[in-house]
């Protein structure tokens, strides 16, 4: 055997955990600016390629896909040669994958800036990136499913499941929904129209919510929370009841984006009752993790890294209790085209998707770089409050924001004429968008806090690939 084949490849884990860690500054410094041009519009500049329509795409492309889909790719490709016992398939078919990530990832960032965009929300880039996009994921797929089908451990642990459905669908979700018709180098025609293309955009939408934003990390969790507990998962039989309820269910509840609109309406009632049905499965995974620390709380204490995990997981049960209740048309008549929805957006994505992302590099880069820990606790402690305070401010200043301006948009006059004019609860609004600048901020400063920390501790150790260790037999849960 050669020396190399008894290491792990943990050079594209770093790699890719580094990129999470810049991207996420990036991508949440730009989020700041956005929302301080929704406070202080002069902030536009009148120069277009500073203007809010471009930079908002460019924010959630950048915390989605470079900030979360960096993690996701360090954690899969760490937990999959972990729980396998063997390195990663395609020798250098990885660093491929991530420097044609890159090359994405870069082009979004010029491309959408310039203006050009397919209008579709998450699936903005043009037909060259989304080309190569597919390419580099399917690549990603092959090291990924490469690895799993030559492990040395016959089981399959849950969090591979997770990450595979996850790289699986967002496969399938980016190739359906970004068929288009160029009509040049960067401008093209969706291949749907009219209501279809609604329907499929949004069961792309929600989807990516479902398997990029859900999944992948609930991977993350069920390798990250037990490891950082130093407790075996819950219950590995409800992991299991998880993942097939989650993936089955995720795939209806579409058309709870499109209420009261083309979209026939049996298709949003069937939307509406798949994601009432998605509290229970959600509720599970959530209950399974938190469960995890049966016998470990006391080490809540003392531990930053768990406290971002186990936070992480109240967000997630927040948001997936709020996005069912959201789903519900009433309720849905008031929140949609509200600062509801952004708050509801944000529960989830700075709340869960950011702390157990956070969480889990914390874990994760030490080992990278030789060291038992990261370089100081202290900062992660600091870290941790200060994006809990953010994210309350945040979430709570949209969540008040959101019904007063769904309140007032449809309270009547006398007369039956609405009541309060368009300007009327832009102006009431000020005041919260200024406590989201600050909530965002102080997210913003963590992730400065948390960049500051993982440069000492890269400087202190040195870049490893662990060995792999000899299994004594087979690895049956
Ligand atoms: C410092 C942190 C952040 C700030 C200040 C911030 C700010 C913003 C702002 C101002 C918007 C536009 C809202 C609007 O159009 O009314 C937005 C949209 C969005 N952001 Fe963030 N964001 C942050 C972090 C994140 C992260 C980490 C994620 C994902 C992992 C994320 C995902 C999104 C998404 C998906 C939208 C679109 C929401 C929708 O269409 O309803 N953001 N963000
Ligand atoms: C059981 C789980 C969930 C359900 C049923 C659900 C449901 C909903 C509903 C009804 C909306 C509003 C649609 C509208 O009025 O336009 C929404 C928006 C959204 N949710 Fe959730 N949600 C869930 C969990 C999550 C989680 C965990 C995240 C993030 C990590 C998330 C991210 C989003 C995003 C990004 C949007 C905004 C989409 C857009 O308009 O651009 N959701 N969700």
């Amino acid at each position: 055997m050669s020396a190399q084949a008894e290491t792990y490849n943990y050079k594209v884990v770093r790699m890719f955990a580094v990129m999470s860690v810049v991207w996420g500054i990036v991508g949440m410094a730009v989020g700041v600016l956005i929302a301080s041009q929704m406070a202080f519009p002069e902030l536009n500049f009148g120069v277009p390629w500073l203007s809010f329509g471009r930079l908002r795409p460019l924010h959630t492309n950048a915390v989605i896909f470079a900030f979360g889909g960096c993690a996701l790719m360090a954690t899969s490709f760490h937990v999959v040669q972990r729980t396998s016992n063997v390195r990663l398939f395609g020798g250098r078919l990885a660093e491929w994958v991530f420097w044609g990530y890159q090359l994405v990832i870069l082009a979004a960032a010029v491309s959408l800036p310039l203006g050009f965009t397919q209008g579709k929300e998450y699936a903005e880039l043009e037909w060259p990136i989304d080309l190569l996009l597919a390419v580099v994921w399917v690549a990603y797929a092959v090291v990924f499913f490469g690895t799993l089908a030559k492990r040395k451990v016959s089981h399959i642990y849950v969090a591979n499941w997770f990450f595979g459905a996850f790289i699986i669908t967002v496969a399938l979700l980016h190739i359906v929904n970004s068929a288009a018709i160029p009509t040049g180098w960067f401008t093209s025609y969706s291949a749907y129209a009219g209501a279809q293309d609604a329907m499929i955009q949004w069961w792309y939408g929600h989807n990516a919510v479902g398997f990029f934003l859900t999944a992948g990390f609930l991977g993350m969790m069920y390798y990250y929370v037990p490891k950082q507990a130093g407790r075996p998962v819950y219950s590995y039989r409800l992991s299991v009841v998880h993942f097939w309820a989650l993936i089955f269910t995720y795939m209806w509840a579409g058309p709870h984006h499109l209420h009261y609109t083309a979209l026939p309406d049996w298709t949003q009632s069937l939307g509406m009752a798949f994601s009432l049905i998605l509290l229970a499965p959600s509720w599970g995974g959530m209950i399974n993790g938190m469960m995890t620390l049966s016998g470990a709380w006391h080490k809540l204490r003392d531990d930053p890294i768990l406290k971002f995990l186990v936070v992480s997981l109240s967000f997630y049960g927040m948001s997936t209790f709020e996005g069912p209740m959201m789903a519900i048309k009433s309720v849905n008549a008031l929140s949609h085209y509200t600062d509801w929805t952004v708050g509801h957006v944000h529960s989830g994505a700075l709340g869960w998707v950011g702390f157990v992302t956070i969480g889990s590099l914390y874990y994760l880069i030490p080992r990278m770089f030789n060291r038992e820990s990261m370089y100081s606790t202290r900062l992660i402690n600091l870290h941790f409050w200060i994006a809990t305070i953010g994210v309350v401010l945040y979430i709570t200043s949209m969540w008040v924001s959101g019904v007063v301006q769904g309140l007032m948009e449809r309270a009547p006059s006398q007369d039956g004429y609405p009541l309060n004019t368009f300007f009327d609860f832009i102006a009431i609004r000020q005041p919260f968008y200024l406590i989201r600048i600050l909530g965002g901020l102080m997210y913003l400063s963590g992730m400065f806090i948390m960049a500051y920390n993982v440069v000492r501790t890269m400087m202190a150790g040195t870049p490893v690939d662990a060995p792999i260790p000899e299994l004594k037999h087979d690895v049956h849960l």
